[in-house]
């Protein structure tokens, strides 16, 4: 079974996409056969400058590793390397009705946010069922967020399979994360680079700690009364970072009353921390030996189009543009 998903390299990753992408992203590479890229054609609808593209293509592909994606089991690769998705994205193109585009959340939301739409951000469905499709992918695990994506790729493939044939492209069931909760950011929204709210997932220690003690959020209640634990930010934050004790102890203290949110926030910090660490030190040495990463993303992008060059020649002869 081949499980494949993607990334956008388009900024420093915080830990609601950690949570919500990244982590339960690498699980599943116990459970098939993992392709995870880096979605740097899609980033070029956002990010002009070269140089930024570059880094963050880069520290996308060590942030993955330090999460666990291994290389050896899992083919790891950059969009750009099998540049042929962009001739499949064209052919899908040519079955995809605009309505359906013009009807894509991801494109309405961005243009209702004053954003003005590129070609290239109206055809990002396609480019990304092309991601998918080339590969012959059977499952794409991916947060509510690209939950019509999906629906739009399994669309375009049965287009394709009712146009040329049955079997020209295979249908992917997708696996979307409808359960895992939205990570609050430190002001309560959903944690998003684009609200500023975010908690990063590396970070220096003291950076760690002037976010989290300054800029996150708490309510007025005063320090003898019992804290309200509904919609609380900071014991949200707590229950992805504490090991089960810890949680029920701060329950219990928000209860009780008679402890301030600055102590909340110490443990809070010390338990991110922790659960970092690991992390951290991996990231560390890996970003200390470039060579490494240019050379698992070079062989994964072997891997990667000799997969597609199979399913872009059947579907070039079932076109007929071979
Ligand atoms: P951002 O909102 O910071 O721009 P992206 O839209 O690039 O993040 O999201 C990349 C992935 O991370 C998506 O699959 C999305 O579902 C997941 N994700 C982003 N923010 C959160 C969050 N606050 N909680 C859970 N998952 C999230
Ligand atoms: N659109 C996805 C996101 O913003 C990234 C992506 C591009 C992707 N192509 C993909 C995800 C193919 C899964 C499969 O998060």
């Amino acid at each position: 079974m081949r499980i494949l998903t993607g990334l956008q390299p388009t900024g420093k990753l915080h830990i609601g996409n950690y949570f919500g992408a990244m982590e339960p992203a690498v699980r599943l590479q116990e459970e098939g056969e993992g392709f995870y890229f880096i979605a740097n054609y899609h980033a070029m609808t956002t990010v002009k400058n070269p140089a930024e593209l570059r880094n963050w293509c880069r520290e996308l592909a060590i942030d993955f590793l330090a999460c666990g994606l291994d290389p050896e089991r899992s083919v790891f690769f950059l969009q750009s390397a099998v540049p042929e998705v962009n001739e499949l994205a064209w052919m899908l193109s040519t079955v995809c009705p605009v309505s359906q585009l013009e009807k894509a959340h991801s494109y309405k939301d961005k243009v209702a946010h004053g954003f003005s739409p590129n070609h290239g951000l109206f055809a990002y469905p396609v480019l990304m069922a092309a991601d998918i499709l080339l590969y012959d992918s059977d499952q794409v695990p991916v947060g509510k967020d690209q939950k019509q994506h999906l629906e739009i790729t399994r669309d375009l493939a049965g287009k394709m399979n009712e146009a040329y044939g049955e079997g020209t492209l295979k249908v992917p069931e997708p696996i979307i994360r409808e359960s895992s909760a939205v990570v609050p950011g430190l002001d309560g929204q959903k944690m998003s680079k684009s609200y500023n709210n975010t908690l990063p997932l590396f970070v220096e220690a003291d950076e760690a700690k002037k976010l989290i003690m300054k800029k996150l959020v708490t309510d007025a209640t005063p320090l003898d009364e019992p804290k309200p634990k509904e919609n609380s930010t900071l014991l949200a934050l707590y229950r992805l970072v504490a090991g089960a004790d810890a949680v029920a102890a701060m329950e219990a203290d928000y209860d009780r009353g008679g402890i301030g949110y600055g102590d909340f926030k110490k443990r809070l910090l010390e338990a991110y921390l922790a659960y970092f660490e690991p992390l951290k030190k991996r990231r560390d040495e890996i970003a200390a030996d470039p060579g490494y990463v240019d050379a698992v993303l070079a062989k994964g992008g072997l891997r990667a189009r000799e997969a597609a060059t199979v399913v872009l020649d059947r579907v070039r002869r079932a076109t007929g543009i071979a």
